[in-house]
């Protein structure tokens, strides 16, 4: 054994006085939260909560937050965010010396929206622009809209975005809701399962997602101060239902309280919301933040855990910071959510160091944007096989500003800075087809002379206008219908954030669309040819009334950049229709159970009452066996299938077991989708499961197999705020649409 020397000892024992005298470096990661958190300052922790962007570059009006007049002690300077991602919505606040990166935030549910373009350089950012995700849950293919999530966590990995503002998952509870092409279905089941796939697929990629706007939020009408009053029962069978199932399929990093009161009280500000459901009941482990500028009072917001206020204001750090020292907040309140912060910004790659590339692989991503939008389009009517084009059609009459100038997305933060949109008309030339070239320079000259009528938007805030479209004399029609083998007629729509969708001219047919489908059914149908209508839309629209004048009616949505690519493969036959409406389209306005009262911007709405319950789209089409225009589910093909061996039928676990054989006996390959509905011992008809086959060829089969949990036959009750399986008889139905039912059968529970 060698013994110490005296002079080694005290060599040693220096060495240990100087390392345990030298502070610890405190650093995010390598210390715990606890010690970062201690080695703030409270100005430090209050920037944290409330992010990094001052002045807000986008031009927010002053006071656009309410109460909070947000630039009144600090003059508006550029963002942060300009600095790190040009175009993001937002940026957290860094602490450097602690190693606390800001972390960027970007929107939004049909891709990444960035600022395409720098002043510095001659780079383009442009990210693709997939379908809405209203088309994405017409598609019932969670795998699919799973892989777009993976292409837009892949986009926002590559830009140096950190969190996808996205998916939005709020209900169409009325058609006029002004952001339902953000969101993805009437039915609280296919929303919660579209979001959980987008969250996966965004989050595989390393990066977080923020699921919005929790909750309730189904109108923009006065969306930052409304009320919606709605009771215990409905508020979590309809409109929290999607979001935990988000929730607990998918983890999202991050929540988006929405703007709106529900029963009194702001969702920002509401502990129940954010603290009793989301995490306490839900499991929920991250970090919610407010909508962009959301909320009134900033410390309770705070204390209801919503930690991080955005999009930031030094005018906000300061009130939290006077709030702690006059002993209006509890300094536990600011420490709790700047944990919950740094526990996501460990997560991001920003923290990470990852070196991003700024160069993802758009020309994939658009293969996949162009495949789920083949997916989602729905087939409405079809007469006499009028689709697919036979191979006679050559020569295509192509009207309607639609056809030239296709909607890819909508407005406001749904939007995306793409490259290019594939209008139909390039689609349709791409795929051989001709279509007379002045009918181009005709509508192209028309939505020049339009836009100058409308006048450019007077900011980012307002929505677009809608440009009228063109008349036509019967005279020049006709000479259209004589020299081409078929008409073909596209109506558009946009919407966007700050405003609900109109009745008139939007809802229901402008005139001069209605003349226009008028004579050219009457043109056309004199010539034996027959009319196809495209609908580019991002909302329902009114059907009724003029379905007759069309042979055949495809419903496009606002199917992204790839648009005229994937339009055009559908018309030709290349691929068979899939899509099945995620919602109903009434016959009437008047028969949308919110009619009376989904709120009015002519009355200055405070409150939005939602008196018709759980009785939302289908459940209130069904109940009260009122036809609509297209049911909820439904969607045409190009083959036709059949349903046999059917079962419905308990196992030993006591759960429903739905088994059936689904066959394509048409003349096309295709793909069917399965539905299973239950109505309750209360009378509600509720969809329950659903599952896409993979694509049928001619004589080909598939199994399928669902089966119904405890959990799935479940109903909220109010009085004990308890979700209970109420004994009695269930009726289970399995069909292809929510009133094509091929089997139903009583089961008790
Ligand atoms: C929208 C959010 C969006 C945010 C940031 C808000 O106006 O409601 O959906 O994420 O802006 O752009």
């Amino acid at each position: 054994m060698r013994f110490l020397s005296r002079q080694n000892i005290t060599l040693i024992l220096g060495a240990f006085v100087i390392a345990s005298c030298t502070p610890k470096k405190i650093e995010l990661g390598k210390s715990s939260n606890q010690e970062v958190i201690a080695a703030m300052t409270l100005e430090e922790k209050a920037q944290v909560l409330v992010g990094n962007d001052p002045g807000f570059p986008r031009g927010y009006p002053s006071g656009f937050g309410g109460a909070d007049t947000l630039f009144n002690t600090q003059p508006p300077v550029v963002g942060h965010t300009e600095k790190i991602v040009p175009g993001a919505a937002g940026t957290t606040y860094g602490v450097p010396r602690l190693g606390i990166p800001a972390i960027v935030l970007a929107d939004g549910p049909a891709g990444v929206r960035i600022d395409p373009l720098r002043p510095d350089t001659a780079k383009t950012y442009y990210a693709t622009a997939f379908p809405i995700e209203t088309l994405l849950a017409c598609s019932w293919d969670t795998a699919t809209v799973r892989r777009v999530g993976e292409c837009m966590g892949k986009e926002a990995l590559e830009y140096g975005v950190d969190i996808l503002l996205a998916p939005a998952l709020n209900i169409h509870r009325n058609p006029l809701g002004g952001r339902n092409f953000e969101y993805y279905s009437e039915d609280p089941l296919i929303s919660g399962e579209m979001a959980a796939a987008m969250v996966n697929g965004v989050q595989s990629m390393g990066v977080g997602t923020s699921i919005k706007h929790f909750a309730a939020n189904n109108n923009e009408t006065n969306r930052m101060s409304i009320d919606a009053k709605i009771d215990e029962k409905t508020l979590h069978e309809t409109y929290l239902k999607g979001f935990e199932i988000a929730v607990k399929k998918s983890h999202p990093w991050t929540v988006m309280s929405a703007y709106n009161k529900i029963n009194g009280v702001y969702c920002s500000e509401n502990p129940v919301l954010l603290d009793s459901i989301l995490r306490k009941s839900w499991g929920f482990d991250g970090l919610v933040m407010t909508d962009w500028f959301a909320g009134r009072d900033r410390i309770q917001q705070v204390i209801a855990g919503n930690d991080l206020l955005m999009p930031g204001s030094f005018y906000i750090a300061e009130k939290i910071v006077k709030a702690v020292r006059n002993g209006e907040l509890d300094e536990k309140f600011v420490d709790r959510n700047v944990d919950r912060i740094l526990d996501v910004i460990k997560k991001t790659p920003r923290f990470k160091k990852y070196a991003y590339s700024e160069t993802p692989d758009l020309k994939a991503h658009a293969k996949i944007a162009e495949q789920i939008a083949l997916e989602g389009m729905v087939l409405l009517k079809n007469e006499k096989g009028a689709l697919p084009f036979t191979q006679k059609i050559k020569n295509i009459a192509a009207f309607g500003m639609g056809t030239y100038q296709t909607i890819a997305v909508g407005t406001g933060s749904g939007n995306v800075n793409r490259a290019y949109t594939i209008s139909l008309n390039e689609g349709l030339l791409a795929q051989g087809y001709a279509i007379p070239k002045e009918l181009e320079g005709i509508y192209e000259a028309h939505v020049e002379s339009e836009k100058k009528r409308v006048g450019e938007k007077s900011s980012y805030f307002q929505p677009d206008i809608m440009l009228k479209e063109k008349e036509w004399s019967v005279n020049e029609l006709n000479k259209y219908a004589s020299s081409c083998d078929l008409g073909l007629f596209t109506i558009s729509r946009t919407s966007g954030e700050f405003a609900d969708r109109k009745i008139e001219d939007d809802f229901a047919l402008t005139q001069e669309e209605q003349q226009m489908l008028k004579k050219l059914s009457r043109v056309f149908h004199a010539k034996n040819k027959k009319l196809i209508v495209v609908l580019n839309i991002g909302g329902v629209i009114e059907t009724a009334s003029w379905k007759n004048y069309a042979d055949a009616i495809l419903l496009v949505w606002q199917p992204g950049q790839e648009a005229g690519t994937a339009i055009a493969q559908i018309l030709s036959g290349q691929v068979s229709p899939s899509g099945k409406l995620s919602m109903t389209f009434p016959n009437k306005y008047t028969d949308v159970p919110s009619a009376t009262y989904f709120p009015d911007p002519a009355n200055d709405p405070k409150e939005v009452a939602y008196t018709e319950g759980g009785y939302v789209g289908y459940k209130h089409y069904l109940a009260k066996g009122v036809k609509p225009s297209y049911e909820f589910g439904y969607g045409l093909s190009y083959t036709s299938f059949d349903a046999k061996d059917i079962s419905i039928a308990h196992n030993k676990n006591g759960e429903v077991e739905c088994d059936l054989t689904i066959t394509n006996v048409g003349d096309f390959a295709g793909k069917e989708v399965v539905q299973v509905y239950v109505k309750d011992p209360q009378g509600l008809v509720k969809l329950k499961k659903f599952a896409k086959t993979r694509n049928l060829k001619v004589d080909e089969s598939s199994v399928i197999k669902m089966t119904l949990t405890h959990d799935d036959l479940e109903s909220y009750n109010a009085k004990q705020s308890k979700w209970e399986v109420i004994p009695g008889i269930y009726q289970v139905m399995i069909g292809n649409s929510s009133e094509n039912i091929w089997l139903s059968k009583d089961i008790e529970l």
